[in-house]
C-alpha cells in the first residue's frame, strides 16, 4: 500500500480531491466509489470547489456507494443517500440516474443487494473506491468477523460501530442496527482503492492495519493484498507507524 502522509486534514483532503478529481479528467465517465462518514466531508468540500472553479466535471461520471443504513428512508437527514446529496452530489453535474446507493427502504433487502451487484458488475466494478476506516476496522460496513461476505450483503452493526456512529443521532436506541453494504468483493474490484485516515482516534487502527498481518478481525488489513491502495492520512493518524 501506497503511504501519502500530510501535515493537516486539510491538506489530506486536498491530496484526496485532486486524485478523484484527475481521475474524472483521464476518463471522463469513470465509475467512482464513494464513501460517508465524517473522514471525506473535507475531501467533498475541495472536490466542491474544485467543480465551481470549473477544473473537473462529474457530468459522465457514474457512482456507486458503499453502504447505507437499513432500514431507512432517503429523506431522513441521516441517511447516507441524505448525507451524499448533501455534501457533494447537489452541488455539482453529476446526473442523478448515474447515482447509485443501495436503497435502504428497500422491502426486499436481499434482492436489493443482488441488484446492487448486478449494477455494479455492469458497470465494471469501480475506477476509483475512496474508503474510511472504523475504529474497529470495518471498511464499508464490513464489521470485524471469522469470515468476510464478498457479495454485497446486508449486515448487523456491530455495538462499537453503533456506538461510534451515535454521535450523529439524537439517541444511541435511534441509530438504525443493520445496513446494506457492498462487501470485501465490490471493493476490492476496484482499480484503484483510496483508503483516507485522519486524527488521533485512528492511529492505533492505522498501526495494525500497516503491521505485516492480514485478519479478518481487521477487515482493512486485507487492503494489503490488493494491487493499488493508497493511504492518505494526516499526521495524526500516522503518528505509531514508521513512514
Ligand atoms: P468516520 O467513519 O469517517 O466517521 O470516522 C469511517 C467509517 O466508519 O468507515
Amino acid at each position: 500500500m501506497k503511504k501519502i502522509i500530510c501535515e493537516t486534514y486539510e491538506e489530506m483532503s486536498a491530496v484526496a480531491a485532486f486524485t478523484i478529481a484527475v481521475q474524472v479528467q483521464v476518463k471522463a465517465d469513470s465509475v467512482i466509489g464513494f464513501a460517508t462518514g465524517s473522514t471525506p466531508l473535507g475531501t467533498y468540500k475541495k472536490l466542491r470547489e474544485l467543480y465551481a472553479s470549473k477544473f473537473v466535471s462529474f457530468s459522465a461520471i457514474t457512482a456507486f456507494n458503499l453502504d447505507e443504513y437499513y432500514p431507512i428512508k432517503r429523506d431522513n437527514p441521516q441517511s447516507y443517500y441524505y448525507f451524499m446529496w448533501e455534501n457533494l452530489f447537489r452541488h455539482v453535474d453529476i446526473k442523478p440516474p448515474q447515482i447509485n446507493i443501495p436503497d435502504g427502504s428497500a422491502v426486499d433487502p436481499e434482492m436489493e443487494c443482488a441488484d446492487y451487484d448486478a449494477k455494479l458488475m455492469a458497470a465494471g466494478g469501480t475506477d476509483l473506491q475512496i474508503l474510511g476506516i472504523g475504529n474497529n476496522g470495518h471498511i464499508g460496513f464490513n464489521e470485524p468477523n471469522e469470515k468476510l461476505e464478498l457479495m454485497t450483503n446486508l449486515v448487523k452493526l456491530a455495538p462499537d460501530t453503533i456506538e461510534a456512529n451515535s454521535r450523529f443521532f439524537d439517541n444511541i436506541s435511534d441509530v438504525p442496527a443493520q445496513a446494506i453494504t457492498m462487501g470485501m468483493g465490490g471493493i476490492f474490484n476496484s482499480k484503484h482503492i483510496l483508503l483516507l485516515i485522519n486524527g488521533e482516534g485512528k492511529a492505533e487502527i492505522t498501526k495494525k492495519i500497516f503491521d505485516g498481518t492480514v485478519t479478518a478481525t481487521v477487515p482493512a488489513s486485507l487492503l494489503n493484498l490488493h494491487p493499488n491502495v493508497t493511504v492518505i492520512m494526516d499526521k495524526q493518524a500516522a503518528g505509531l507507524i514508521c513512514d
